[in-house]
């Protein structure tokens, strides 16, 4: 029997500080549920005192995740550990992450912190953390850059204070993969106590790196890597899961440890993360880019055709590609569509709910003749944006016709009242957007518009993400229609009602 690597997936804490990738505690917990499905050992769900919505979410993930640890993140302090403990409560495997900076460069000024206070606060906090679980997860932040006898007394304390997992993060991915190699193997062989805890990884892939110092740290007895899917998170992003866990499945013959992870859910998750973020998934991304099983030149189809392996290392369908089945057509019940969605993880609060979706779903059905799950997540994702739509799309007419100026006319309601505007435009989707900014007047900055194709073919629905900004605030919109004007314009309606919902909030009215 090989080792484990145990897989933590920070795709709703990294992943989510990535600029414009802010998820809803709904769309937390749909991933969730696709990592749990994939067999994820521990999911962090974010960071609960970052802000009410983060201790929200982080409550809901660990509300709804059984085969999963969920894992909160939080800074060596009494406050952040208390949040993530509440958080948490009642969650029968639960872990607190807790982090200090201890490279030269942060403590003196970031912290402000001698090292002995450094030391102090994390020995602290890794002790008050225990109060809510004796699963504490401790990293040392810009260990890349840390002094190495200083982080062995640092690790050793928090060893000796009850930590049970220390992860070694390359904060800002400044690391070559010998080094970081090395760094591990010297961490465990110098530390006295390190036999107690599991050594974990967590790179940044600032120079590009991050999947190779993480699998070099796993040849340095690394047990656990730190991971997003697509690779999505801060800056340049982290190591990417499905990159992991595939170079240590195919590699078999060279790591001396493996993944529980059911890689056939690994394409299924990509788009799932992309779709929700609008990140899309460049094509020649190893594994989950679209042309990654693709082969172009004769030669090389020519030899596929004969043998398989003459120029494929692993198979697309035993990471997912293929998987999406064509499961629900026109004449699909009721129950068979609710089966699906709850198969996918989807759990809508009430009966409404799932009527209204059954409903969109036969609308659908009849443009659009075969539904895969990824047209089920548009649905979801169209449907159950926010709580409450304070804008609804009731019509739209675009026009656009060979050299006329496009033109579009919108009805919105905003409660009971209907508000109607025209615009010309550039294009039916500048025309539209125009229209709507007429009547909302909401004075946001586009920031990105991205429309994909969820599946393939001419009659595929689109799904459109549009990324507004205002006072400050990133919200994603989305939207999804065989009419990719119309995904537009919904998806401009979304992220507005996100915009409005948060500023309210912000601004509560008195
Ligand atoms: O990059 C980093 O150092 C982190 C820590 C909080 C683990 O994300
Ligand atoms: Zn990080």
């Amino acid at each position: 029997m090989k080792e484990r690597l145990i897989i933590f997936d920070t795709t709703l804490r990294d992943g989510e500080q990535s600029p414009g990738a802010s998820m809803t505690k709904e769309e937390k917990v749909r991933i969730a549920r696709q990592l749990e499905r994939m067999g994820v050992d521990v999911i962090e769900a974010g960071f609960p005192a970052a802000s009410n919505g983060d201790f929200e979410a982080v409550k809901a993930v660990a509300d709804a995740i059984q085969d999963s640890t969920v894992c909160g993140l939080a800074r060596a302090i009494e406050n952040d550990i208390n949040r993530a403990g509440e958080a948490l409560q009642g969650t029968e495997d639960a872990r607190i992450h807790t982090f200090i900076a201890t490279s030269p460069i942060h403590m003196k000024n970031k912290l402000r912190m001698s090292p002995d206070q450094v030391i102090e606060q994390a020995v602290k906090a890794v002790k008050w953390a225990r109060q809510y679980t004796d699963n504490i997860e401790f990293s040392p932040e810009d260990a890349g850059r840390s002094d190495i006898d200083f982080l062995c007394r640092v690790l050793e304390a928090v060893i000796d204070a009850g930590a049970r997992t220390l992860n070694i993060p390359d904060t800002v991915g400044y690391t070559m993969p010998e080094q970081f190699g090395q760094l591990i193997r010297t961490l465990r062989e110098r530390i006295p106590n390190s036999d107690k805890a599991i050594f974990s990884v967590h790179c940044h892939n600032d120079l590009g790196m991050a999947v190779a110092n993480s699998l070099a740290a796993v040849l340095n007895g690394a047990r656990q890597v730190e991971c997003t899917i697509n690779g999505l998170g801060e800056r340049a992003g982290n190591a990417a899961l499905e990159e992991i866990v595939m170079a240590v499945r195919t590699r078999q013959d060279y790591f001396p440890c493996d993944t529980r992870i059911d890689t056939t859910h690994i394409v299924p998750a990509s788009k799932l993360v992309s779709g929700i973020t609008g990140f899309p998934v460049q094509p020649n991304k190893a594994i989950v880019g679209a042309n990654a099983f693709a082969h172009e030149s004769g030669i090389h189809q020519d030899g596929v055709l004969k043998h398989r392996e003459t120029y494929e290392i692993m198979r697309a369908e035993d990471v997912g590609w293929g998987t999406n089945k064509l499961l629900l057509g026109k004449h699909s019940g009721r129950n068979a569509f609710r089966s699906r969605l709850k198969e996918l993880g989807i759990e809508l609060d009430s009966e409404e709910r799932l009527n209204a979706m059954f409903m969109r779903f036969k609308d659908l059905a009849d443009k659009k003749h075969e539904i895969f799950d990824e047209d089920l997540h548009a649905l979801v994702s169209d449907e159950v944006q926010v709580p409450e739509e304070h804008y609804r799309l009731l019509s739209l007419v675009a026009h656009s016709e060979t050299g006329e100026v496009p033109f579009a006319r919108v009805v919105i309601a905003e409660g009971s009242t209907e508000l109607q505007a025209e615009s010309e435009g550039s294009g039916p989707v500048d025309a539209t957007f125009r229209a709507i900014e007429k009547i909302l007047d909401s004075k946001a900055e586009l920031q990105l518009f991205s429309v994909n194709n969820i599946t393939s073919g001419t009659d595929a629905q689109g799904e459109v993400t549009v990324r507004l900004q205002k006072a400050g605030r990133i919200v994603n919109g989305h939207g999804a229609d065989t009419d990719i004007v119309a995904a537009s314009a919904k998806a401009y309606l979304s992220a507005c009602n996100k915009l409005h919902t948060k500023l309210e909030r912000a601004h509560p009215q008195v």
